[in-house]
């Protein structure tokens, strides 16, 4: 062999294990039995296997589209799989979350109405106009389930994140049809028998998210105190006295007068 086609070979066998060194790792990140060997990873697969989008395969979400998207998501693989078969998955080597360029290959940003009718979410308002990423909602989309064993996004996150009554709304019927009122609610006696129920049932699920709903109300004058109250109290106040002191804060507000 001539020095020339040792070279030549010498040069073919290193761009050959180059490219093998370089594409295994793009294509291992995108295999879910790639990352079966960490238990807790395994189980993010899994939530993929039986998520709505079992049907597509990682790099749909985790390629941008484009020959710009492989080769910006080739640039980060590669160093990333080399890191993790070092020290295992870590927050600073794993596939970050996909941006909203991949989702919207599939999906647009028209939506407002939820599938299930009750919750308002205008999609063009935070995706076009606020710039949000699909993922700050939808984290729970494919690989866990959130605290409820749902996909979808929690109340809480809305409520918590930006619509604290200050940056935002926190009215429920800007996010919620009226679905949201329980039936008890709608009985005629409501307001009288409500207390009764305080007691027992978990009003804080829907109440505590507006701080001081109940007590606020308990300030203001019922409509029942109309006319001569003044002097025409006696009636209700034998029918209901306990909810007279709920808002009187005890009975030394009678005691004033009796
Ligand atoms: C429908 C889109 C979608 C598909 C398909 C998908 N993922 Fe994901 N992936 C996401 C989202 C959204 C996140 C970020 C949310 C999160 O961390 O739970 C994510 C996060 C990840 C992460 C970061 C670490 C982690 O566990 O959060 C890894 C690794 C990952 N995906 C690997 C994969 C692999 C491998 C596949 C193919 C089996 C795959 N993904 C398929 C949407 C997808
Ligand atoms: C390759 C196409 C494709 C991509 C990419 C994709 N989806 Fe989907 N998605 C679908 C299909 C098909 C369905 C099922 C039909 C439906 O419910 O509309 C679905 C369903 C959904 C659902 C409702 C069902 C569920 O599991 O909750 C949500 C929410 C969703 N996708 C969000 C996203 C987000 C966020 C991304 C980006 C991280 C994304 N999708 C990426 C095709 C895709
Ligand atoms: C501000 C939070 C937020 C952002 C950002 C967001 N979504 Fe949603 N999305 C929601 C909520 C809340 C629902 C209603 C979930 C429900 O029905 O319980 C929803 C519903 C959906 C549904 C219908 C779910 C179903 O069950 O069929 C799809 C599909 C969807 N979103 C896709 C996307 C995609 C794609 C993006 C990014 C382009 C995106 N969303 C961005 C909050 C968001
Ligand atoms: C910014 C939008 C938004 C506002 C404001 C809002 N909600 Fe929600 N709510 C949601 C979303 C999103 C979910 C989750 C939907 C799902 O689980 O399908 C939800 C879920 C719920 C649920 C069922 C699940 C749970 O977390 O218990 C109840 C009950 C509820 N909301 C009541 C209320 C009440 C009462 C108010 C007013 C104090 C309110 N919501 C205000 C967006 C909102
Ligand atoms: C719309 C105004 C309003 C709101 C909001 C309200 N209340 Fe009341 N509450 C009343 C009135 C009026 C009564 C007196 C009812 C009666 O005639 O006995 C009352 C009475 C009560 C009583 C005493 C009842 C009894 O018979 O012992 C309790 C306890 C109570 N409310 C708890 C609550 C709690 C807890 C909340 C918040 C989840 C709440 N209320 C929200 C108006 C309100
Ligand atoms: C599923 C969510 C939910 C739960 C649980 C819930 N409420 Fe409500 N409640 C609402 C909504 C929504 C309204 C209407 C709020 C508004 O208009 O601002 C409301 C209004 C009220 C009102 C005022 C009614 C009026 O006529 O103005 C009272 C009183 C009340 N709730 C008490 C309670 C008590 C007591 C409990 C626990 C036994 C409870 N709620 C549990 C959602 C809920
Ligand atoms: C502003 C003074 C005043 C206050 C405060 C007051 N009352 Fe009275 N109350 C009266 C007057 C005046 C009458 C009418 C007496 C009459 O007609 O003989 C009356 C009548 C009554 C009667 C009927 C007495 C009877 O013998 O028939 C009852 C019961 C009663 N009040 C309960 C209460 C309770 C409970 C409270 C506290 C929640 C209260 N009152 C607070 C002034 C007051
Ligand atoms: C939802 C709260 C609430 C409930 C329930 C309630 N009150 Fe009042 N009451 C008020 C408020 C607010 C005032 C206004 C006076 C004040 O500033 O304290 C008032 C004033 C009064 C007054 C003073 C006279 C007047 O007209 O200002 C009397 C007497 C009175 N209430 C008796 C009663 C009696 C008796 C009951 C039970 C049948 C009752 N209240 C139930 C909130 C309530």
């Amino acid at each position: 062999m001539t020095r020339r086609r040792l070279l030549m070979w010498g040069a073919f066998i290193a761009m050959a294990v180059a490219a093998v060194l370089l594409t295994l790792p793009v294509v291992s990140v995108l295999q879910p039995d790639y990352y079966r060997r960490y238990p807790a990873m395994g189980q993010r697969m899994d939530h993929w296997a039986i998520s709505t989008h079992s049907q597509f395969s990682c790099i749909e979400c985790h390629v941008e589209p484009g020959v710009g998207g492989f080769l910006s998501f080739a640039a980060k693989a590669v160093p990333a799989f080399y890191s993790q078969l070092a020290q295992g998955p870590t927050d600073a080597n794993l596939l970050k979350a996909p941006g909203k360029k991949s989702c919207q290959e599939c999906h647009t940003s028209y939506r407002s109405v939820s599938p299930g009718g009750d919750l308002l979410i205008p999609h063009r308002a935070h995706v076009g106009v606020l710039g949000i990423d699909c993922v700050v909602c939808h984290k729970d989309l494919v690989h866990s389930l959130n605290r409820r064993g749902y996909n979808r996004p929690e109340m809480e996150l809305c409520l918590k994140q930006c619509h604290d009554g200050d940056k935002a709304t926190r009215e429920c019927v800007k996010c919620h049809t009226r679905k949201q009122t329980p039936a008890t609610h709608l009985q005629k006696d409501w307001l009288e028998v409500h207390g009764k129920l305080a007691e027992s049932k978990e009003c804080g699920v829907c109440h505590d998210w507006t701080p001081d709903y109940c007590a606020d109300c308990h300030r203001r004058r019922p409509a029942s105190h109309a006319g001569n109250w003044k002097k025409d109290h006696g009636p209700h106040a034998k029918a209901r006295g306990e909810g007279c002191i709920v808002c009187h804060g005890g009975e030394k507000f009678c005691k004033g007068c009796h």
